[in-house]
């Protein structure tokens, strides 16, 4: 007994020495805060500001001394880029670092599933650990306040609810990996025409209602450990640098304990970075593309020009210290913490999830019988038109390009998957964008092709005629001017005279299905010639399998559109009170000004209030099959503060296989004493249900879901009233309503 005695107290004294020997901040037992307190007290003022700012074009120091190391940033929200020389934005032609591309957020918004929200997040979220990154930049929620908004694929769409639920388990699944996710762009970054000098005028309450919702839930709920300031400005102020975006409403009222990071190039003034709530500076002297100089690091904003401050006296080391202590709580949630999983690169699983998203994201806009399609009968031929049937589309767009280990294209999708049912043949249609290179990385595709238009047509008309079925597969790309970073669409219509080819093709086979990939609405004056329409978004990877599937008939397609695609442009407010993109200032200061004067009613909002019957509402989104809903029926007719009501709606697969659902509950205040819009939004879920079965679904709606936001008082309220929940199949499809009052009038903060 007496030896065992003295081994436990030789290993104890062994354990105190480790302890004592071992520093705080590298004690991993000790709880993050006391590590940061103690890493700070170790740090100099040198080492300190070299945190701040980067010291490669995606990386920023760590602190070699202390063994604290530097932070890896990498782009984008549908996977991780390629790596890059030390100081170049090219390539840097490794062989690998190819990664699985993941659909674009539009088609994870247009799932309505936080499931696969998380599966999205956990999987991209795996790539970038396995690729050695700390912090990915993404995911981005900017609101879609105009269809010709160049970045609108990269965002979640144009309802602050639907933005809100779904980038909550896309951060949550980045994070479990022990990567940051990097919530972009904060805020007010609506549109790419002059993102640098664009400065937005909007009220609070369209402030609070509409831009900051999806930023808040991501940060309160989702726990994100950053958020990337964007490149316009408000209140005159940048972005990066905002002290009421940044200081009163992230840090101050939200709590945000992690750190802000400024978009590659969106820092423009030492004073303002510093006290305004910036913590790392990245890209500057960049305009976060292309123009680069020499990124002398030591000259950036929060590099020598700070430490000069502080030695002057002019800057003091609390602020110095505060935005440091995010940093190391950075470090403790990332490159410190020796639990992290070890990440996965293009591993079955991402393929699978890539395709999945694909799959429950595409949204069957039109069906006049037309599919699944149906070659049971020997001799059936598909024929298929279009240049985004082969044209490759993750590569280009701006930052969220990629370098992919395969990209499946439409056509192989459907060739592979109809082989053994059809001959599949090809037919151009159009030329569009032939260019296939970003940054060094080439899709190696030549698609050039000098045949004139009238050539073309007349070869995909012939194509299409005698055929069982046409599959027209167009839409836009990420061309500048289509879907691409830095620029915006000039119009709402597709480029390349791809309507005319389209009703061409539909007057030679009536069995025409277009699939439009686009992450934008575009408009459709063929939609009565068209047998069938999907919106299929930009999909990554395996693009054609998804497509492939949905056509043949594998999958039920169940996604719901997360933006108004519109008649025409002036039915959308952006456009029809002629805000956008703004009014140049004539003092030679290159600010625009953009004044939101749509405020609150964005998307389906400005259009119920305004009378504009949309080519494709909200929401929308058919099935193979069809749902019948019974009456919406609500636990109370009256509720008070801190109560909530209970709404519940049987629903019922009414047609013959088996589909997927998203029930959708919109909140109408029937006596605001102010302006609102007729409904909003306020809860959705996604019920499967095989043929004949019903499930009842229910929703809890509370004082918050009733409330708008007062700016008088600078919080929500929720005046006493009668309230009607409106649950539907869309915006525009509502299928039962119900009505309750609610007796208590409470603001809260
Ligand atoms: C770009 C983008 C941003 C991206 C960053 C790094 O300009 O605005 O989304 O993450 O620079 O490439």
């Amino acid at each position: 007994m007496k030896k065992i005695i003295s081994s436990i107290l030789v290993g104890m004294a062994g354990m105190t020495a480790l302890s004592a020997a071992t520093p705080v901040y590298l004690d991993e037992s000790k709880p993050i805060e006391e590590r940061v307190e103690d890493a700070l007290s170790r740090m100099t003022l040198e080492e300190k500001v070299a945190m701040l700012h980067a010291q490669s074009k995606f990386s920023s120091a760590g602190v070699p001394r202390l063994g604290i190391p530097e932070f890896w940033t990498t782009d984008g929200p549908h996977g991780i880029r390629p790596e890059v020389l030390w100081d170049e934005w090219r390539q840097a032609g490794w062989t690998n670092d190819s990664c699985v591309a993941f659909p674009a957020l539009t088609c994870l918004a247009a799932t309505w599933n936080p499931e696969v929200a998380h599966l999205y997040g956990k999987s991209i979220g795996e790539e970038a650990r396995y690729r050695g990154k700390d912090i990915l930049l993404g995911p981005g929620v900017n609101i879609y306040r105009t269809p010709l908004n160049g970045r609108n694929f990269e965002y979640m769409g144009e309802d602050p609810y639907l933005a809100s639920v779904m980038v909550v388990p896309y951060v949550k699944g980045v994070q479990e990996n022990g990567v940051a996710a990097c919530v972009k762009h904060y805020a007010l970054n609506n549109h790419e025409v002059n993102r640098h000098t664009t400065n937005v005028i909007i009220d609070d309450r369209a402030l609070y209602e509409i831009y900051l919702p999806a930023f808040k839930a991501a940060v309160q709920d989702g726990g994100a450990w950053s958020i990337m300031g964007s490149y316009n400005l408000y209140k005159d102020q940048h972005a990066c640098h905002n002290s009421y975006l940044l200081n009163d409403i992230l840090k101050g009222e939200w709590g945000f304990d992690g750190v802000v990071v400024s978009d590659w190039g969106g820092t423009h003034d030492t004073p303002e970075a510093i006290a305004n709530g910036l913590d790392m500076e990245f890209g500057s002297w960049t305009n976060g593309l292309t123009n680069g100089s020499s990124n002398a690091y030591d000259n950036y904003y929060l590099a020598t020009p700070y430490l000069k401050l502080l030695a002057e006296g002019k800057a003091d080391t609390k602020q110095l210290d505060e935005k440091v202590r995010r940093v190391l709580r950075l470090a403790f949630r990332t490159t410190m913490d020796r639990t992290r999983p070890y990440g996965s690169l293009c591993s079955p699983e991402h393929l699978e999830a890539a395709r999945k998203i694909g799959q429950e994201g595409i949204v069957l806009l039109k069906n006049k019988g037309v599919l699944p399609i149906n070659c049971t009968k020997p001799g059936c031929r598909v024929a298929v038109v279009g240049e985004n049937a082969i044209k490759m589309m993750t590569v280009g767009g701006g930052s969220s390009s990629l370098k992919v280990k395969f990209e499946k294209s439409p056509l192989d999708g459907l060739r592979d998957r109809l082989k053994d049912v059809a001959e599949v043949v090809y037919a151009r249609g159009y030329v569009g964008d032939p260019t296939g290179e970003y940054n060094g990385v080439v899709t190696g595709q030549n698609l050039n092709d000098d045949r004139s238009a009238a050539e073309l047509m007349a070869e995909a008309v012939e194509t299409a005629r005698g055929a069982d079925y046409v599959i027209f597969i167009g839409g836009l790309n990420k061309a500048a001017g289509q879907d691409c970073e830095d620029s915006d669409r000039a119009g709402l219509g597709l480029p390349y005279g791809q309507d005319e080819l389209i009703s061409a093709l539909a007057k030679a086979n009536k069995n025409l299905v277009v699939v439009n990939i686009s992450g934008n609405a575009v408009a459709m004056p063929w939609v009565n010639e068209a047998g069938a329409i999907l919106q299929a978004w930009y999909l990554g990877t395996e693009c054609g399998n998804a497509i492939a599937s949905v056509i043949a008939g594998d999958v039920n397609p169940s996604g719901k559109l997360p933006m108004t695609f519109p008649k025409s442009l002036e039915d959308v407010g952006a456009h029809a009170l002629a805000t956008y993109p703004g009014t140049p200032r004539n003092d030679g200061s290159k600010v625009v000004d953009c004044s939101y004067d749509d405020g609150i009613f964005v998307g389906y909002r400005w259009a119920e209030a305004n009378g504009k019957e949309p080519l494709f509402p909200f929401g929308h989104g058919l099935s193979y099959t069809t749902f019948k809903y019974g009456k919406a029926n609500v636990d109370k007719s009256s509720m008070a503060a801190g109560e909530k009501v209970k709404v519940t709606v049987p629903v019922t697969n009414s047609g013959k296989c088996e589909g997927a659902e998203v029930v959708q509950l919109y909140v109408s205040d029937l006596q605001a004493s102010v302006e609102r819009p007729r409904k909003e939004l306020k809860g959705f879920e996604k019920v499967s249900l095989k043929p004949g079965e019903t499930k009842d679904v229910t929703f809890e709606i509370d004082a918050d879901a009733l409330s708008f936001f007062d700016p008088a008082l600078h919080a929500w309220v929720c005046e006493p009233g009668t309230f009607e929940v409106q649950v539907g199949a869309s915006s525009a499809d509502i299928r039962s309503k119900a009505r309750f009052d609610y007796v208590d009038s409470y603001a809260l903060k």
